[in-house]
């Protein structure tokens, strides 16, 4: 079994390699997106490819990719956006995706961002950078335990989330939109109205619902505790960007950590330095640092979850192999 995995980073390598140990397929490691021709050429020969977000298995690819004798699209990633599912099925190509990965991952970029603004890390590390050694009232902080954290959505990733910032001794409220069952010793549910009044922190750990619409609004920001801290790790689409300009200009938010923001594809991953960035908001929001912190949706890019990805995804060709079944399979 001749498999070609794309967009592997160079400090993902070790990872797939020790993997491959249990299942010895003859793997090829590409650092390659699918985005050229040039890319999809890249699998000529192989019967798998293993794909990450950003590598387009369209139409175009995947004929190319069928031509070349490729019988199973396999993606790492949970969401399939990059994949014409409809089409791949058409095509007779087995698929499947990673249904999940350590929570902690996302759970600890969210605790981090949080605790930095809190504690005003990024901003004193910014003077001392300068040698800038003297201490003002900008970096006073409250402690953790003299704060409540809200964490809307308690799924997977937000009830890690909840767990961490309680055993820094935060209080802890919860919103889902769903109540869950015995999380009590963790967390305090409640409405997202109370939630949003008397957090100090407040982490978003929902999905992007589009019929729901946007999470973070100027009505919710209105409602927000003044000075409070936002953070998103979830999805950019959840939040009105410009509603949490207006809220960090007028000190409603006091700070704003952010893995995602919406259109993120645009900037994310490239290095733009001395370059404007098209979304005149974004552009105002890292101007904004070290009051905002913003990271290129990078909560999953962790040792335990790029060895979740891959384990998950070669026992899906594993279990191709052996039943022509998987259980991940991708339903279009
Ligand atoms: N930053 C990253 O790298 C990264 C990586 C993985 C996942 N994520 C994002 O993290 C989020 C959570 O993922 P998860 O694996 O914990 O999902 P999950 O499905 O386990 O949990 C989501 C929870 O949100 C609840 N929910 C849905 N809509 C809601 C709403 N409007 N308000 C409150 N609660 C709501 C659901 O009932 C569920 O309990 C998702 O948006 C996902 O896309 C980000």
């Amino acid at each position: 079994m001749k498999v070609l995995c794309y967009g592997v980073r160079d400090v993902e390598k070790a990872i797939f390699e020790e993997v491959n140990k249990k299942f010895n397929f003859d793997m090829t490691l590409v650092p390659n997106y699918v985005k050229t021709k040039e890319d999809v050429m890249l699998a000529k020969g192989y019967d798998c490819v293993i794909l990450r977000g950003n590598c387009w298995a369209n139409k175009e690819n995947l004929d190319l990719f069928k031509e070349f004798g490729v019988e199973y699209v396999l993606t790492r990633t949970v969401g399939v956006d990059h994949i014409d599912v409809a089409y791949a099925k058409e095509n007779g190509f087995k698929t499947a995706f990673v249904p999940g990965y350590s929570p902690n991952a996302i759970a600890e970029l969210a605790v981090t961002l949080g605790m930095t603004l809190l504690r005003n890390v990024a901003y004193t590390a910014n003077k001392t950078s300068k040698k800038d050694f003297t201490v003002d009232a900008q970096m006073f902080s409250k402690e953790i335990r003299n704060c409540t954290v809200g964490v809307v959505g308690i799924g997977r990733i937000g009830l890690t989330s909840a767990t961490l910032f309680k055993g820094l001794g935060a209080n802890v409220l919860a919103y889902d939109a769903f109540k869950k069952e015995g999380v009590d010793h963790i967390c305090t549910q409640v409405e997202l109205d109370e939630l949003i009044a008397k957090s100090d922190i407040i982490t978003l750990h929902c999905p992007f619902i589009k019929e729901n619409g946007k999470v973070v609004t100027k009505d919710f920001v209105s409602k927000m505790k003044d000075g409070a801290i936002l953070i998103n790790t979830a999805r950019g689409e959840l939040q009105d960007l410009d509603a949490i300009i207006e809220g960090l200009e007028s000190g409603k938010i006091s700070a704003a950590g952010l893995d995602v923001i919406e259109g993120e594809s645009a900037f994310f991953f490239k290095n733009l330095e001395n370059q404007n960035i098209a979304d005149a908001r974004v552009e105002k929001l890292v101007s904004m640092y070290p009051k905002v912190l913003i990271t290129p949706h990078m909560g999953s890019y962790t040792d335990e979850a790029v060895l979740n990805m891959v384990e998950t995804s070669f026992e899906n060709l594993k279990e191709y192999i052996e039943t022509g079944k998987c259980k991940n399979e991708i339903i279009g």
